[in-house]
């Protein structure tokens, strides 16, 4: 593993490489790494010469400063996490200022793609997203760029972003890992407090069952029956609720799994299929997750 904080340096490491025939793969992290990101580093590893993984908590995708001041930053031990995974792996370190030496004036749109789910909840989220993947794709110069399912919206934003840019770079969405107990693996998971960890894959089970619902219930029934199951969850569960402790639903969705535009019975999503996507607060924390119908 080699690490880097200045992107001339890595962008030189890169070109070697690839004047030597060798093909990179790009796994943008914003760090504090675990299981699913090293999933996403050592799939780039097997099907490319070069990973170059990027540690950056990027400040304009942030529309919270609560959130972005509270993201955690863990370098040394990502770094070590990074050392176990077989293969050149080239990790980049940057500083705000070294990513954005000027200040960022660039803007990009989505239309219908972010006006739905996390777009209206977290304004100018997706463009930061898609500013610093951009940046990251003309540092590294990818064959293949790696994503997680996890953020599903994220995903087809990026999907759209390389049409628009028109770059030739594969994008590989991987699946999402999760804890024994179902939780769905996120850096946002280690500022759960041990009791709301210890119901967190409430909404994992509350997910598993509506996709069982869905063989025989409406979409409005089964979104309605997520919403209340777990915004009501601290009622039913009172004994493992302590101290106010409760799940706080701010949507969940069934969109078409490629446009993401909400469907109202199941056959609208044709071939496509169709994603149940969900943010919930719990314990001052914003978990998402997706289930497939
Ligand atoms: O998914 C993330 O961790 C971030 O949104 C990304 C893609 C690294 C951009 O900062």
């Amino acid at each position: 593993m080699q690490k880097y904080t200045k992107v001339a340096e890595i962008k030189d490491a890169i070109a070697k490489a690839k004047a030597d025939g060798k093909t990179i793969g790009l796994v943008p992290t914003m760090g504090a790494l675990h299981e699913g990101h090293l999933s996403l580093i050592r799939r780039a590893a097997q099907e490319n010469d070069v990973v170059v993984v990027s540690l950056f908590v990027n400040p304009i995708q942030f529309n919270n400063k609560e959130d972005l001041a509270k993201y955690p930053r863990t370098v040394d031990a990502d770094l070590k996490l990074i050392e176990g995974v077989d293969g050149t792996v080239y990790v980049l370190v940057p500083s705000v200022e070294e990513m954005y030496p000027e200040p960022v004036k660039d803007e990009y749109h989505f239309g219908p793609l972010e006006e739905v789910m996390e777009g209206p909840q977290r304004p100018g989220h997706f463009s930061g997203v898609a500013v610093v993947v951009r940046r990251l794709f003309d540092i590294a110069t990818p064959d293949r760029a790696y994503f997680g399912e996890k953020d599903y919206q994220q995903l087809a934003i990026i999907r759209n972003l390389i049409e628009q840019i028109k770059y030739p770079i594969e994008i590989v969405a991987c699946p999402i890992v999760r804890a024994e107990d179902g939780l769905a693996l996120s850096s946002r998971n280690m500022r759960l407090s041990p009791a709301a960890r210890a119901i967190a894959p409430a909404i994992h089970d509350t997910l598993e069952q509506a996709a069982e619902m869905a063989e025989y219930e409406d979409v409005d029934d089964v979104k309605e029956w997520v919403m209340s199951t777990l915004g009501s969850f601290h009622e039913v569960n009172a004994d493992q609720c302590p101290d106010g402790l409760k799940f706080e639903p701010e949507y969940f969705e069934v969109v078409n799994a490629r446009t993401l535009q909400p469907i109202e019975n199941w056959d609208e999503a044709g071939d496509d299929g169709a994603v149940g996507c969900i943010a919930v607060w719990l314990d001052g924390v914003r978990l998402i997750d997706i289930v497939k119908f």
